[in-house]
């Protein structure tokens, strides 16, 4: 737990998720029960590191012919403060598909046997597969992309883990652009990464009541570079300032994708599947086009996508006079399409790209612009991505008590049905 987040012991309730649609799309018949359960595999545990149809925890789905899905979901513990963060996740998955009308999630409680048998699937998937990275199961991770380069992915990265931190909370900006690191810059830090025990350890800038940790390829000395670029593809450096970097607690990562939509992508679907993306775009239909490929893309890779974000979304001149340059309604129209909400809206403003240049992201300031910033901040905070809460959760319980409880059945709620 981090000493500077001051919250409340209940976990806030669900976030609504608005239907972009109300009805069944024209021409979409409802979807299939296995379609929703495909869908559903998009959908991780945060702690058990796995899906949560393989896992067993999705117990019942039923889809009618208006298109009203009903799933039920066993939680291994009814009290779960994940509860509402897989209720969220379930529910925004499932909105995203052609011919849902409406979604219900109801939750219930595994019985004892089908926790343990939970448990155990999950820890002889976590032997197989995952690379340990250092990033806690209680991070939330948001990776920062889109079709294209200069549509301004870092400096919205920077910006918003600076709001994000300035609400007390500690912010990892993992510079995930091997070949055209920007983030260094932005932030006005430069290099030495020192490591200890072999891991690296994130350069930190203190913010407000809240922390930045950074890593960047920008603060590798020129040898060391070398050494990382020879034979490496770029997922492979990203892969080791995951797993060869002490990361500690974190509340949210943010990754600052390279342009395209390539490896990377790919590479963080498979080493942290919670990864969510988060999508920039600027205005003119070309950019939404390409963005909504990256968001074509994330699904494929199975990376939820949590937002849009409209950058250079207009101008206002010194004599206040406002101009849609590139047009207007972009990041609107493609968080539509793609289902899934706009996070907000950032000006076209030179003190943003001077911020960068100075170092001294707009975001710290208190101006328009930082309370813009903050704005965005504020939305994924309380709504589009909340903080994991997880005291008392699964795996916290995990590895102490997972064959215990096979034996001796806890008391409370009632088998899950
Ligand atoms: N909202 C904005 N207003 C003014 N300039 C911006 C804005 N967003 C980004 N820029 C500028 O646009 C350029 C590209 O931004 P950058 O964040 O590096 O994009 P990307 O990471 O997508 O390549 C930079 O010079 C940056 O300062
Ligand atoms: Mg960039």
């Amino acid at each position: 737990m981090l000493p500077s987040r001051g919250r409340t012991a209940d976990p806030a309730p669900p976030p609504t998720i608005p239907l972009v649609d109300s009805a069944p799309r024209d021409g979409d018949d409802p979807p299939s029960e296995a379609d929703v359960r495909e869908a559903l595999r998009a959908v991780i545990d945060p702690e058990l590191g796995d899906n949560i149809v393989d896992l067993g925890m999705v117990t019942g789905v039923s889809v009618s012919e208006a298109g009203a899905v009903q799933v039920s979901v066993a939680l291994t513990i009814a009290g779960c403060p994940l509860r509402g963060q897989l209720e969220h996740d379930v529910t925004t998955r499932l909105v995203g598909l052609a011919g849902v009308a409406s979604v219900e999630v109801r939750m219930g409680e595994m019985d004892a046997a089908a926790r343990s048998e939970v448990m155990g699937r999950a820890r002889w998937k976590a032997r197989q597969n995952a690379p340990e990275t250092g990033i806690d199961a209680t991070t939330r991770i948001l990776a920062v992309g889109s079709g294209k380069g200069g549509v301004g992915k870092s400096s919205v990265t920077v910006n918003l883990a600076v709001a994000l931190a300035r609400r007390g909370l500690t912010i990892g900006v993992l510079d995930a652009d091997i070949w055209g690191f920007s983030v260094p810059r932005l932030l006005g830090m430069e290099g030495g990464i020192e490591a200890r025990k072999g891991k690296m350890i994130p350069l930190e800038r203190p913010v407000g009541a809240g922390l930045l940790k950074v890593l960047s390829m920008g603060f590798l000395a020129d040898e060391d570079r070398a050494i990382m670029w020879r034979g490496l593809v770029l997922n492979r450096a990203v892969q080791q300032f995951l797993e060869d970097a002490e990361w500690g607690p974190l509340d949210y990562l943010l990754v600052d994708l390279p342009p395209g939509t390539g490896d990377v992508q790919m590479g963080l679907a498979r080493m942290l599947p919670r990864t969510e993306l988060l999508i920039v775009t600027t205005p003119p239909v070309a950019a939404q086009k390409v963005a909504s490929r990256a968001a074509d893309m994330a699904r494929r890779g199975y990376l939820r996508v949590a937002g849009v974000i409209e950058n250079m979304s207009d101008f206002t001149c010194e004599h206040g006079a406002n101009y849609k340059l590139f047009g207007s309604g972009g990041g609107d129209r493609l968080a539509r399409e793609i289902g899934v909400p706009l996070v907000g809206s950032v000006p076209i403003h030179p003190d943003i790209a001077a911020g960068g240049d100075a170092g001294a992201p707009v975001a710290l300031g208190d101006g328009e612009l930082a309370e813009i910033f903050s704005e965005l901040a504020r939305v994924i905070a309380e709504e589009v991505a909340p903080v994991i809460e997880t005291s008392g959760c699964t795996a916290r319980i995990l590895d102490r008590v997972a064959e215990a409880v096979a034996a001796e059945p806890l008391a409370g709620g009632p088998p899950a049905n």
